[in-house]
């Protein structure tokens, strides 16, 4: 059984008198312990579906089915069991997080919100989730603001990790990063993955980060699924016209390629 099945999902939006669809019909799977990538031209829908899969918005047709429950049916205290069990990660740490909070309280919250350790537990808890993504125990007390970026999306993979989720969303999560720091973080989601056995749900529009990191790939285009199939094998001969397009325009995807093979990612 799959990990997560959506089927048939839409979201239209109005814009003036119109209304588009930013999601239209779009059905995949992810099983567990896969990377299935989301790429696509801006405003395809990447974001769309990962705010949907995450039930942040809701959809106007269709079905997630999320650890074999029907997950746009929970609610409640199933709601919030299985939300823990679905993470995410987004671009910007800084905006998902208030800046001012420290580490440690970045890190209590879903310890102690989901009821996974007592207040005299967690600070050990918290100290083993940051050594767990490469960090040292003395980042706790820092401010968020105060570490650097890629410090920071460790600390968004810690706290994603802190509920133990089987599938977690990653929305452009090493986009804004440097080259180097962007391999690193990869490579720690790639290890994550290997010893827990989660799943990704990973947007990048980055073909040649989704070529080295994702099982599989669905090229987007208005909305709609224009392309899907092995990762390697969408990346190297596409054969919609939007996947052609999108690798003709990726001219530094050799360059990125070669990058992500010496930090020994491919
Ligand atoms: N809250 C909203 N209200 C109105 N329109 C929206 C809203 N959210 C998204 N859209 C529209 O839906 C479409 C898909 O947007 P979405 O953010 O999912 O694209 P994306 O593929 O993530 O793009 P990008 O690569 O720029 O992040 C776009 O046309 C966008 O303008
Ligand atoms: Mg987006």
């Amino acid at each position: 059984m799959s990990l997560l099945a959506v089927s048939n999902l839409t979201k239209c939006y109005r814009r003036g008198d119109k209304t588009i669809a930013a999601v239209d019909d779009v059905s995949f799977h992810i099983d567990p312990g896969e990377t299935l990538a989301l790429a696509g031209p801006s405003g395809s829908g990447k974001s769309t579906i990962a705010r949907l899969v995450l039930r942040l918005i809701e959809p106007d047709d269709g079905r997630i089915d999320f650890e074999g429950s029907d997950f746009l049916a929970l609610s409640g205290a199933a709601l919030r069991a299985r939300r823990a069990r679905l993470q995410m990660v987004f671009q910007d740490p800084l905006a998902a997080f208030n800046p001012r909070a420290t580490v440690a309280r970045v890190l209590d919250d879903p310890l102690r919100v989901h009821g996974i350790a007592s207040r005299a537990e967690r600070p050990r808890r918290i100290a083993a989730l940051l050594e767990r993504v490469g960090l040292i125990a003395d980042l706790a007390p820092r401010a968020i603001h105060e570490i650097s970026g890629g410090q920071r999306q460790r600390v968004a993979i810690a706290r994603a990790i802190a509920t133990k989720p089987s599938l977690i969303v990653l929305d452009e999560a090493a986009s804004a990063l440097d080259v180097s720091v962007r391999g690193e973080i990869l490579k720690l989601l790639l290890d994550l993955q290997r010893q827990e056995k989660i799943a990704y749900l990973f947007i990048s529009h980055d073909l040649g980060v989704i070529r080295s990191v994702a099982h599989r790939v669905i090229l987007l285009d208005a909305g709609r699924i224009a392309e899907n199939g092995d990762a390697q094998t969408v990346i190297d001969a596409p054969q919609s016209a939007i996947g052609k397009a999108l690798v003709a325009a990726a001219p530094r995807l050799n360059r990125t390629l070669m990058r992500l093979a010496s930090a020994g990612l491919d």
